[in-house]
């Protein structure tokens, strides 16, 4: 049985937050983040947690009205249970506190069950990035306007 999911934000991580995303990260990516690249002071996260453990996170960070995610995973174990899109609501809802206009993206052309996750919270392609990622694949660029 599914134990109870909290969703928070944070603006800064602890280095106990840190080292459960930093786990995910490296279970979720051929070429993760450098540990350095969490800690921008810019940076902000949507943070979901089960039994007071991360289980998924949101990286992001703001201009004006737009809103740029920078990076989003859910632990495996814990794929395709609906944690990623509750992220993305918690986001939407603060978005409209902070009168958040624009959401941009960028996803690998390969990444199919992250393009089919965007398309359904309503993110359209926006254009492509050549070449982008490191295994040479393309970026495809996508925008939510609310
Ligand atoms: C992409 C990712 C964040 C999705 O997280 P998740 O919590 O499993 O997603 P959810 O359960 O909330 O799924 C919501 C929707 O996303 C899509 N989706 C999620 N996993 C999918 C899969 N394996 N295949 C196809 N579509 C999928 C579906 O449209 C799904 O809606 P549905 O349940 O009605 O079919 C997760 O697979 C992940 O961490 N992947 C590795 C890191 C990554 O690629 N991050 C994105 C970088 S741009």
């Amino acid at each position: 049985m599914q134990k109870s999911i909290e969703i928070k934000e944070k603006n800064s991580l602890s280095e106990k937050d840190f080292l459960e995303i930093y786990k995910i990260e490296k279970a979720s990516f051929r070429h993760p983040w450098k540990e350095g690249m969490f800690f921008s002071p810019s940076q902000k996260f949507v943070l979901a947690f089960e039994n007071k453990k991360i289980i998924g996170y949101i990286c992001f960070s703001t201009v004006i009205d737009e809103c740029h995610i920078l990076n989003v995973a859910v632990s495996p174990r814990f794929r395709e249970k609906g944690i990623a899109q509750k992220m993305f609501e918690f986001l939407f809802e603060l978005g409209k506190k902070k009168n958040f206009n624009f959401y941009y993206l960028e996803v690998s052309e390969n990444n199919l069950p992250a393009i089919s996750l965007y398309k359904k919270l309503g993110f359209k392609t926006l254009g492509k990035r050549k070449k982008y990622y490191e295994d040479g694949s393309d970026a495809i660029v996508m925008v939510k306007q609310t």
